[in-house]
């Protein structure tokens, strides 16, 4: 069968990794990387595809930048063009970012069948971009790859069909256990004199949080009155809006430019503790043992927060800096995520999948 493989974002080449190396595994699955272009920087982009081995993308479509509905507008296009071309059997798409939206929309109209991975979160706040894209992208979806039992539960709640929604874990867990033993330190951690288990590890990426002037303030204040040195590898959005704010940037900051997955895992397991809004980190922070406050309103990852190893501090000044600053209990770690398989097992029901729809596809 052939597989076509839409990515276009950071996150989304962090999850292909594992599931494009399980993938290479079956002789009968011949994969098409198709890269939308919506991360562009190298270090958004080729440092993860050279770093993590995964295979360059047979389609390039530089697609990055400019509004999001005219931006989701450009892929769909092309990529329509790149399925029409490929006549694949499936079309894989991850997460919630429009590069998802788009890949799960040109291949609809084209009756092609859906896969989606990290299907059924929610956060119920329909002003965040990715929570439509999540909703489009599931409903569109032949098959819907689930993380979290949460997760199975909110498709089940929207009337999705049993038959097409599995729990298979999370695939970034799976990149976890596998590139654990591979981190490596940033070179700056050293030659900056930042003291191993004792800074804080923050990210900040947020529409809701870069796009309000508020918020992005009272997090910097916050991060910034922690009490601790804050390395933070500044995503570029925040980056720009940092800079139109003319937002100067408190002492205790040690801000890099975004650095490579290998060095973040490093970073994360060698933290205190991380603040984040990242959807990744806030997981990632659990699978190496770190404690985590998110700087969100509310999370889709609410099994981590009801077992104490995440704290919801919204864009609060002063709660940033209180749950920075007190300890963090330990709690039981239960297998939330699956058993690192989720790549294996979603390559299996892929296969499957295919083998059970001869009637759809552009072969005929
Ligand atoms: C996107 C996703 C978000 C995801 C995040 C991961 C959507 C709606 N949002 O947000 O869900 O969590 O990626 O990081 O798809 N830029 C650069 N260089 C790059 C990439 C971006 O300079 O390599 C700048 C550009 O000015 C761009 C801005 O960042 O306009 C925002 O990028 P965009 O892809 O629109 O959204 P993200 O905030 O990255
Ligand atoms: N990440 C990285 N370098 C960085 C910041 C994040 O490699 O400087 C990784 C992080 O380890 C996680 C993923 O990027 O695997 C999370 O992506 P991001 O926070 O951009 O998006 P989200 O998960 O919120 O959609």
């Amino acid at each position: 069968m052939k597989l076509l493989t839409c990515i276009g974002a950071r996150p989304q080449f962090i999850k292909a990794a594992t599931v494009s190396r399980a993938v290479s595994a079956y002789n009968d699955v011949h994969e098409v990387i198709v890269h939308t272009g919506q991360h562009y920087d190298v270090n958004m982009s080729d440092v993860f595809f050279e770093e993590l081995s995964i295979p360059k993308p047979d389609h390039h479509l530089a697609l990055g930048g400019g509004n999001h509905g005219e931006m989701t507008g450009r892929m769909l296009g092309a990529l329509e063009a790149v399925m029409i071309e490929e006549k694949p059997d499936m079309v894989l798409v991850y997460g919630d970012t429009n590069s998802t939206l788009a890949g799960a929309l040109a291949a609809v109209k084209l009756h092609l069948p859906v896969a989606h991975v990290e299907a059924g979160l929610r956060s119920f706040n329909r002003r965040m971009p990715e929570e439509i894209n999540r909703i489009l992208t599931d409903h569109a979806s032949d098959i819907l790859f689930v993380p979290t039992k949460t997760a199975l539960k909110n498709l089940e709640q929207e009337g999705l069909p049993e038959d097409r929604v599995h729990f298979v874990g999370d695939v970034m867990y799976d990149a976890a256990l596998f590139y654990r033993a591979l981190a490596r330190s940033p070179a700056f951690f050293s030659q900056k004199g930042v003291e191993d288990g004792n800074f804080i590890l923050a990210t900040i990426h947020r529409a809701e949080n870069t796009d309000d002037p508020k918020r992005l303030a009272a997090i910097l204040c916050g991060l910034g009155r922690a009490g601790r040195c804050v390395v933070l590898p500044l995503h570029p959005r925040t980056r720009q809006r940092i800079k139109e704010l003319g937002i100067a940037m408190p002492a205790s900051m040690l801000v890099t430019e975004p650095v490579s997955y290998l060095e973040m895992v490093w970073l994360e397991a060698h933290a205190a503790v991380i603040a984040t809004d990242s959807g990744g980190v806030q997981k990632e922070a659990f699978f190496h043992e770190t404690p985590c406050v998110t700087m969100r309103d509310e999370t889709e990852w609410v099994e981590l927060v009801e077992a104490g190893w995440n704290r919801l501090v919204g864009a609060d000044e002063n709660r940033i800096v209180e749950a920075l600053n007190s300890n963090v209990e330990q709690q039981h770690r239960s297998a939330i995520y699956g058993a690192g398989d989720a790549s294996n097992r979603i390559v299996e029901l892929i296969r499957r999948g295919a083998a059970s729809r001869p009637d759809r596809g552009l072969k005929a």
